[in-house]
């Protein structure tokens, strides 16, 4: 695949299936962006050992899970690149490299670190592997020199890093001013871009269950079962959602406000997946005129939802009939991956002056 385009890189951990959440935060972008652009998507299998190294079963399942939903979502694997994170070592040396180019405090300030510090209890337990992961995660993108991140909010803070130490290697060891603007990079002699992250349509989906301590709706995630999953059957999300959380306090006329999405989850996948804004006006009106109930306005979710996910479904069936076909896709993906970041390392190192030998790489 010879290919003229723009790179652009992102990646998922393998720690489960894909759900909603992670359909219109990301999946959607993609398939939108694999036309348009030479795609390349890393399962990060190496980033699941970071909290789970004692389940190595469940990830490599869950690695196949993700090139399974992903194929049945749509992701053409003729068009875009899907590959395995710890088949490409090139990303394992740059992260040697790249780690000598930032102080451990500052890995350590990434907030998104700190929160899974907190939201997985790992106290001052964590392995040296841990906070090394958001050096490899620069790795991951910086070996394919992308000229776009489509990541969700949560991952904002790896992205800052991954251009704070690009900027810091071009400024290092290729010569550019550090006066140069971001966009400005490449020109000035640079090997990596200055990376610009892309935001899905929607930032957070909140899942079916009801709010949190805070009061606020929770974000769809396998751990707080509240998710549909790209995988779930008619049956499966007709109960979902007849069953989900919706609180009519929220909702009266007496509410001054308008419908409040972050708080009624029923709205929120409404204004999220219902193509028909009228209808979802028209209907928000009258539900807050007492006019029209939930179970109304839950049976039309239940139709929309299931009409974006049967086609899913039917493709996912070729592929969970034909599990070698998966592997195959992957092998391919991640031999292509490496000829790219191959050439990226071989370039860093020339930059570093540490080109001593060349070598070749087979994926068999
Ligand atoms: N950390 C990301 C997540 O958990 C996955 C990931 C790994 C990634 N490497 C990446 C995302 C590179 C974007 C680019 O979702």
């Amino acid at each position: 695949m010879t290919n003229d385009k723009q790179r652009i890189l992102t990646g998922d951990t393998p720690t489960g299936k894909l759900h909603l959440g992670h359909y219109v935060g990301s999946v959607e972008n993609r398939l939108a962006l694999q036309d348009d652009y030479d795609c390349y998507f890393l399962i990060a299998n190496k980033h699941a050992f970071t909290t789970r190294a004692d389940r190595p079963a469940e990830i490599r399942q869950s690695v196949i899970d993700i090139a399974t939903d992903y194929l049945a979502a749509g992701i053409d694997p003729n068009k875009a690149t899907m590959f395995i994170q710890s088949e490409v070592p090139a990303i394992d040396e740059l992260t040697f490299f790249f780690a000598m180019l930032v102080p451990f405090n500052r890995v350590m300030r990434n907030p998104t670190l700190k929160d899974e510090i907190r939201d997985k209890e790992l106290g001052e337990n964590y392995s040296f592997g841990f906070p090394l992961y958001a050096v490899g995660q620069v790795a991951d993108i910086l070996a394919f020199r992308p000229v776009m991140v489509p990541v969700g909010e949560d991952q904002l803070p790896h992205l800052e890093l991954t251009r704070e130490i690009a900027r810091r290697f071009n400024q290092m060891y290729c010569g550019v001013n550090p006066q140069t603007q971001d966009k400005d990079y490449l020109k000035a002699g640079a090997l990596f871009p200055i990376i610009e992250p892309k935001l899905g349509r929607v930032r957070r989906l909140v899942g079916l269950g009801p709010p949190g301590q805070n009061g606020e709706l929770l974000k769809m995630s396998k751990s707080l079962n509240n998710a549909i999953f790209l995988s779930d059957d008619a049956d499966i999300v007709q109960k979902k959602v007849m069953g989900m959380y919706t609180d009519p306090k929220r909702l009266r006329v007496s509410d001054p406000g308008e419908t409040d999405p972050t708080r009624n989850p029923l709205w929120a996948f409404h204004e999220t997946f219902n193509p028909d804004r009228q209808w979802v006006a028209d209907q928000q009106e009258a539900y807050r005129n007492g006019k029209v109930g939930d179970v109304a306005i839950k049976r039309r979710l239940v139709e929309i939802l299931n009409a974006l996910l049967e086609p899913i479904r039917q493709r996912r069936k070729q592929y969970e009939s034909r599990p070698d076909d998966v592997l195959d896709v992957l092998k391919a993906g991640t031999r292509r991956a490496n000829v790219v970041a191959e050439e990226t390392l071989q370039l860093a190192k020339q930059s570093m002056k540490q080109d001593y030998f060349t070598r070749k790489l087979a994926i068999e």
